[in-house]
Order: structure tokens, then C-alpha cells, then sequence
């Protein structure tokens, strides 16, 4: 995808020598990775399809340098090169966004109370119109309802990851990221 080049290079690095990132080669290269990264998964993995180059870059090199736990990312990203990186970035946000699983159990009343949450600490401000994502920033809509909450809680633990979460200063209680994860995980992607 030629339109991401410039931001490709700028997050890695290689300048004007960059190769060109190439989605096909990635679809090969994230093979082992769809085994969990898939629709119907039932590791509880977070949907990468659609979402951003630059922020799924971000998260291999947090992976890599353990800055972010994760054993089956750290195992199968440690082996690859920033090519393999890029193509396999490429491929995944080149993909449409599509949801976690087919059907959810409807608990309107926690979606409802999510909502109200999610809007009181302004989060669609970055993450785009119905929790769609932007080009720069993840998409929340469909993710899986348990990531979304371990991801929430670890990211508000750590306000270097995610300054914006705790704005107000206040954390944010359990049963509110409860909430705002059954909404964000109930909406379409
Ligand atoms: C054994 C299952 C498994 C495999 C294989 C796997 N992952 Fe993951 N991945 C997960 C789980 C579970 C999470 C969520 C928890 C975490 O961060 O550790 C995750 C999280 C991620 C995230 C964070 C997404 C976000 O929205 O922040 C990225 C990026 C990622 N994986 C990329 C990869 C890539 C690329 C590969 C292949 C090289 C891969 N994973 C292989 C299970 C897996
Ligand atoms: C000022 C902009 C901004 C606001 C407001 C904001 N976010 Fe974020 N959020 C981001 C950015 C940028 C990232 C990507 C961080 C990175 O690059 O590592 C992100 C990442 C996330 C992720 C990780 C997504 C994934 O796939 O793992 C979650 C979950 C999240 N935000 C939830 C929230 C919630 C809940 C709120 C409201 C309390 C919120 N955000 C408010 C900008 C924002």
C-alpha cells in the first residue's frame, strides 16, 4: 500500500531506502499469527484487520523490546526482520475491520451504561466516530469484550502507554471499564 510509505519509514526508521511493504508477502509471513488473530478465535486475541500501520508497528517493537508482555507475540515477532514487520503490518491493516464474534449476548443495560461513560471521558475524541479508529489511532468497535477490559485496566495502570485515559486524574473503577468494554465490543466495526 503506497499510501502508507511515509509513514512507515518515519515509524522505522529507514528513510528514503525503504523497501516497499508488501501485503501478499505478509499474508504468508502471518501465518502463525491468524492461528490466534482470527474471527472466530477462541483465545480472546484482539482483531488486527483495519487496524493502523503505525500503531500495529508500535506494538511489535513494544513486544519485542518487552516493553508490552506478551509470550506469543515476543516468540514469534523476536525472529523477524523490519521487512517481515512492515508486509506483515500492511497485510493486517490492509484487510477490512471486521468484529470479534458473530453474536454477542445483548446486556443492554451495561452497553447503555458504557455509553454514558465512554462519552463522560470524551474517548470517541481520538477514537473516531462510533469507536471506528482513525488512520493514526485503533479502532475499539468489535474488539473482544475481555480484551478490551484487561487492555483498558492495563493501559490506565501505565499513563505513559495512554496519557489520555486518565485525564481527569481519577482512575477509572472497575465495573465503568466493564461497561465501556461490553459497549465498545458491541458496536460494529
Ligand atoms: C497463541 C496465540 C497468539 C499468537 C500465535 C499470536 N498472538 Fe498476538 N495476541 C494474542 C493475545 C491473546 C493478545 C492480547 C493480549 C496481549 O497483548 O498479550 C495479542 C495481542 C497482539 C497485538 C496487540 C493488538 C492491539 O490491538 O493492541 C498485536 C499487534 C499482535 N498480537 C500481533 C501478533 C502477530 C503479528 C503475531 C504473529 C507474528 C501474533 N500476534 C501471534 C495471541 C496471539
Ligand atoms: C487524546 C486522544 C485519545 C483519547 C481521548 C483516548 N484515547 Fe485511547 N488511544 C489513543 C491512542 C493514540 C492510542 C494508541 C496508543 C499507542 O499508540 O500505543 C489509544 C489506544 C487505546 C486502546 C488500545 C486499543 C487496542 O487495540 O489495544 C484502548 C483500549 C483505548 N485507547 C481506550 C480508550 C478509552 C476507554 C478512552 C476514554 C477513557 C480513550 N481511549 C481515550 C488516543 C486516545
Amino acid at each position: 500500500m503506497l499510501k502508507n510509505l511515509p509513514v512507515v519509514a518515519a515509524a522505522i526508521g529507514l528513510g528514503a531506502r525503504v523497501a516497499l511493504a508488501d501485503a501478499p508477502a505478509g499474508e504468508k509471513k502471518a501465518e502463525l499469527c491468524v492461528l490466534c488473530h482470527r474471527v472466530d478465535n477462541s483465545h480472546g486475541a484482539p482483531i488486527l484487520d483495519g487496524l493502523p500501520v503505525t500503531y500495529l508497528l508500535k506494538q511489535f517493537e513494544f513486544y519485542k523490546s518487552g516493553k508490552r508482555f506478551g509470550p506469543a507475540m515476543q516468540t514469534n515477532l523476536s525472529p523477524l526482520s523490519n521487512q517481515d514487520l512492515q508486509d506483515i503490518a500492511d497485510y493486517f491493516s490492509s484487510r477490512p475491520a471486521t468484529r470479534a464474534v458473530a453474536k454477542m449476548t445483548a446486556d443492554r443495560q451495561a452497553q447503555e451504561l458504557g455509553l454514558t461513560i465512554a462519552n463522560d471521558l470524551a474517548c470517541a475524541h481520538c477514537h473516531g466516530q462510533n469507536y471506528r479508529g482513525t488512520k493514526d489511532v485503533p479502532r475499539l468497535a468489535g474488539q473482544p469484550r475481555v480484551y478490551l477490559a484487561w487492555e483498558i485496566s492495563r493501559l490506565q495502570r501505565d499513563s505513559s502507554l495512554h496519557p489520555a485515559m486518565s485525564s481527569s486524574g481519577r482512575p477509572v473503577p472497575q465495573p465503568d471499564i466493564e461497561a465501556m468494554a461490553t459497549y465498545f465490543g458491541s458496536l460494529e466495526p
